[in-house]
């Protein structure tokens, strides 16, 4: 007979026959583009591994969950779990309606019976989750600027899982880990949920876990999305087949987890516990400041250290796995081996490399010591992060018509090429209105969209090792940042605000716009009709009043070798 946590898990997929019949009649129901999160969410809707959901929040269920990590019908359940849609897609969809879900490439992956169709009050949904509203917090940040206005719920029938194509064969449905535990005889399971590279101290501290829980180990890194700027999950997944190795053989095995997670730090800890349950482990090793989100907007944590042990603690047995204590390890020099922080011997010399020093070595190409990680490893990291110097960027001069945006651009680029390493783009606005969006005019809208283009050709240049350099008014602050955010995923972005008043563009009134804009024969005309919205904390302010082209362009360079992104 099969403990519990190994008997199959209820999946929401419908038979092969009916999903091919399912498939043909969904062709002409109304459909949805799902967002990447979105996918995330649904395979594992599917495939059990959030189970008990039978879908995407009904309203009564949302509302519980916000307010006190419970569904309608009492059971445990920390996150909402939501379809947003934009409000034009909402319009036409009634309660009572079935829509398919597709992916990005159109394949219908699933129906949602619709039963609910509200707008969410996303400034509580922030305070009660996520526990501030405040854009600091990348999943508010999504909520606010990311996620559709309304939100559909009801249950999925599931069609067919979303196709990956790589790592197959290390990715497992719940049922699918199940099945592989009963077949080694895997009783008891501790899993170790992760993000980031695996290092000696991760290695010692999730085999000490195993060790004293008398369990086996399952390394369940996190591949669907994490937090934007984490090291790619490609470059994850190699380093850790890297570490797997230095198991005692037929301990750990190790799966990946296509999960979208929010770093909701507590209320994630105990999501992630009963996620894992659901994949049939009975341990679940909880750290100190556990999908932590960084800083909030005041600099400080968003949660105390130990919140989420708190949390899971307090609902252990709900969860149904037990929380095992993630032990701080630090390498003892005398020794020569790791112990717990707490357990290190007497007046010996401790040695520890942050996460920050760890990025600082990588970006700057120094030395990362033998005793701190293993050599593939930090091969592996060092091929996917080259020092800044070797990386791409984008520079994104942003201001009035007028400002000098495209001068210095022109003269950045030259002064770049003359330096020589890596290709120099120019987008500059007037070249991108001409070519990119031809057919765009200045309401906000297709600012909007124009900028979005811009940063996407940016991301890409960046991606690739290049650099771009950006130079349209950009008035938006909110489109400002989305760019950044597309943008920082590869590389450095450098926003430079020209500053130059509008009087002084006015008064140069090179292009002749100003003049028209203010007999309103140009309409929707920045800094006369339309707004602009000053850039709080660029990486650089210039004004060019007064001052030449060069030296401003210059600033620039400075600011670029400032921050390592050239070689002085
Ligand atoms: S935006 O807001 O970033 O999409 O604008 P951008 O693509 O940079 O285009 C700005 C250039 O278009 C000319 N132009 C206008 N600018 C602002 N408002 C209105 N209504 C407008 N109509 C035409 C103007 O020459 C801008 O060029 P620059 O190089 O900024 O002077």
């Amino acid at each position: 007979m099969s403990l519990p946590n190994l008997a199959p898990i209820p999946e929401l997929y419908v038979s092969h026959e009916s999903a091919q019949k399912l498939k043909v009649e969904a062709g002409n129901l109304p459909s949805w583009d799902l967002t990447p999160r979105q996918i995330c969410d649904l395979e594992l809707l599917m495939n059990g591994g959030f189970y008990p959901l039978k879908g995407f929040l009904s309203e009564a269920d949302y509302d519980g969950v916000v307010e006190d990590m419970r569904l309608a019908d009492g059971t445990l359940w920390p996150m909402p779990i939501t379809l947003d849609v934009n409000e034009k897609f909402a319009d036409a969809i009634e309660p009572g309606q079935d829509i398919a879900l597709r992916d990005q490439e159109g394949v219908i992956l699933a129906i949602l019976s619709v039963t609910d169709k509200w707008e969410p009050n996303k400034a509580k949904e922030a305070e009660k989750v996520f526990g501030a509203d405040d854009l600091a917090h990348p999943a508010v940040n999504y909520l606010h600027n990311t996620a559709g206005k309304i939100y559909l719920g009801g249950p999925i029938t599931g069609i067919q899982q979303p196709v990956h194509y790589d790592f197959k064969a290390r990715r497992d449905t719940p049922n699918e880990l199940r099945a592989y535990f009963r077949k080694l005889g895997w009783q008891k399971i501790v899993a170790f949920q992760t993000r980031n590279p695996l290092h000696r101290a991760h290695q010692e501290l999730t085999f000490r876990a195993a060790k004293e829980a008398q369990a086996n180990l399952l390394i369940h890194p996190v591949v669907g999305m994490t937090k934007p700027g984490d090291v790619d999950h490609f470059t994850r997944v190699r380093c850790y087949e890297a570490v797997l190795d230095k198991y005692p053989q037929s301990t750990t095995t190790m799966s990946l987890l296509n999960l979208a997670m929010r770093m909701a730090g507590p209320r994630e800890a105990v999501w992630h516990g009963l996620i894992r349950a659901n994949h049939g482990v009975t341990h679940f090793i909880v750290g100190r400041d556990h999908a932590g989100p960084g800083k909030n907007s005041q600099g400080k944590d968003f949660y105390g250290p130990y919140d989420a042990q708190e949390l899971f603690k307090k609902h252990e047995e709900e969860i149904g796995v037990t929380m095992v204590d993630f032990k701080h390890m630090v390498y003892v020099q005398e020794k020569a081996q790791y112990f717990p922080a707490n357990e290190v011997p007497e007046g010996c010399t401790v040695l520890d490399i942050s996460g920050t020093e760890l990025r600082r070595r990588l970006r700057e190409g120094l030395d990362i010591p033998e005793w701190f990680s293993f050599p593939e490893v930090v091969t592996e990291l060092r091929r996917t992060s080259p020092p800044r110097a070797k990386q791409g960027f984008t520079v994104f001069f942003t201001g009035l018509s007028g400002s000098g945006k495209s001068t210095i651009a022109n003269a950045l680029m030259v002064k770049l090429m003359e330096m020589g390493g890596r290709p120099v783009t120019l987008l500059d606005g007037d070249v991108v209105r001409k070519h990119l969006s031809s057919e765009l005019g200045f309401s906000k809208e297709h600012r909007d969209i124009n900028i979005k283009r811009i940063g996407y050709v940016a991301s890409e240049i960046t991606k690739n090792g290049g650099i771009a350099i950006c130079a349209p008014i950009a008035p938006y602050t909110a489109t400002r940042r989305a760019v950044r955010e597309m943008i920082e995923a590869y590389g450095a972005f450098v926003e430079v605000h020209v500053a130059t008043s509008l009087e002084e563009c006015e008064a140069r009134d090179r292009k002749g716009l100003y003049k028209l804009a203010r007999e309103g024969k140009i309409k929707e005309f920045t800094g006369i009709s339309d707004p602009y919205e000053e850039p709080a904390t660029p990486e650089l302010r210039v004004d060019t009043t007064g001052v030449d082209v060069d030296h401003c362009a210059h600033q620039v360079i400075l600011k670029l070798e400032s921050m390592g992104l050239i070689k002085a």
